[in-house]
């Protein structure tokens, strides 16, 4: 049988997607109803950058679900060192493996792995491009805490261009009604043209802002803070100029409205003060937790295993 893989967030359909969030919310309440439903199975987490939530998010979901966990960490610490193609690691994996989860730096790379596989692969983050899991999370904790997707306003905010997890999530909330997108970055890290176009093409309404003000923050349900991706920058000169150019202190948050959820896909450097962590808006460490049960969803769709 072909496997189903995982490339892209709008690889589900809306109502694939529903049963996977509602899923996703049973085993946070039911969790015990899923705790052996892998039990034989295996992950291969093929990690060639650093990840500390979504490779360990991963091993924590197969766990929990009674699997076992196998992978590597870095290029270096797998055969790519000695120039092996991800076509080859990943044809070989199938063979140790259900079901593999890939990081990549380069764009396509877990798409071109994919090919070759016989398990299903999901895209684990794929350069400046894709992170259709971290959408899935997000999606979570946006349902899970705010009920709906439908009419939200939506601030995007830091290293839009680079920042894979807002290319991805732009892209899933595109799908629902009347949303609108507050877009806030430094001219130089605006979101690439082709997220811009197809915005236009679906007549979603959106604005590209530079201040992170009391007004650009008025009218917003929720600002999805990012921080300024380093690894992605082709010299340090740029990158320092750019690293602090947003940061969510006490005194922004005063002026902020009470319905402004904060997310973060993390990890954070300067962007978000740690003095904010207590308010209550700040959910970026319950969504990180909404991953894992997320991420258990996921498996058990992408391997056919039917839940009770
Ligand atoms: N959000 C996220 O992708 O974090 P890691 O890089 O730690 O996996």
């Amino acid at each position: 049988m072909t496997p189903r893989h995982l490339m892209s967030p709008l690889d589900f359909s809306i109502e694939e997607l529903d049963r996977l969030l509602d899923m996703a919310a049973d085993i946070e309440k039911n969790p015990d109803k899923y705790a052996h439903l892998c039990e034989g199975k295996r992950i291969a987490t093929m990690f060639y950058e650093p990840s500390t939530r979504t490779r360990l998010s991963f091993e924590a979901a197969m766990m929990n679900l009674g699997g076992k966990v196998l992978g590597f960490h870095s290029a270096d610490s797998s055969s790519a060192a000695k120039g092996e193609s991800v076509s080859d690691t990943m044809r070989v994996v199938s063979c140790y493996a259900d079901i593999a989860a890939m990081r990549h730096p380069k764009e396509g790379a877990p798409l071109v792995a994919s090919l070759r596989s016989l398990i299903p692969v999901i895209n684990a983050g794929d350069g400046g491009h894709q992170h259709p899991t971290q959408t899935l999370t997000d999606l979570l904790t946006i349902k899970a805490l705010k009920g709906h997707f439908d009419g939200l306003v939506i601030g995007l905010c830091g290293d839009l261009k680079f920042g894979r997890t807002v290319h991805s999530l732009i892209e899933a909330l595109s799908r629902y009604n009347d949303i609108r997108f507050v877009l806030i970055s430094p001219e130089e890290l605006r979101v690439p043209s082709y997220v811009r176009e197809s915005l236009r093409a679906k007549n979603i309404p959106f604005e590209e802002v530079v201040r992170l003000d009391e007004e650009t923050m008025a009218d917003l349900d929720i600002l999805y803070m990012t921080r300024v991706q380093k690894e992605r920058f082709f010299n340090e000169e740029d990158y320092v100029r750019m690293k602090d150019f947003y940061i969510l202190d006490k005194a922004k948050m005063d002026v902020a409205p009470d319905k402004m959820m904060i997310l973060h896909p993390l990890p954070r450097v300067n962007e978000i003060s740690v003095e904010i962590d207590d308010d209550p808006r700040a959910q970026y460490f319950a969504q990180a937790q909404y991953g894992v049960y997320v991420r258990m969803a996921l498996i058990l769709t992408l391997l056919g295993i039917e839940v009770a």
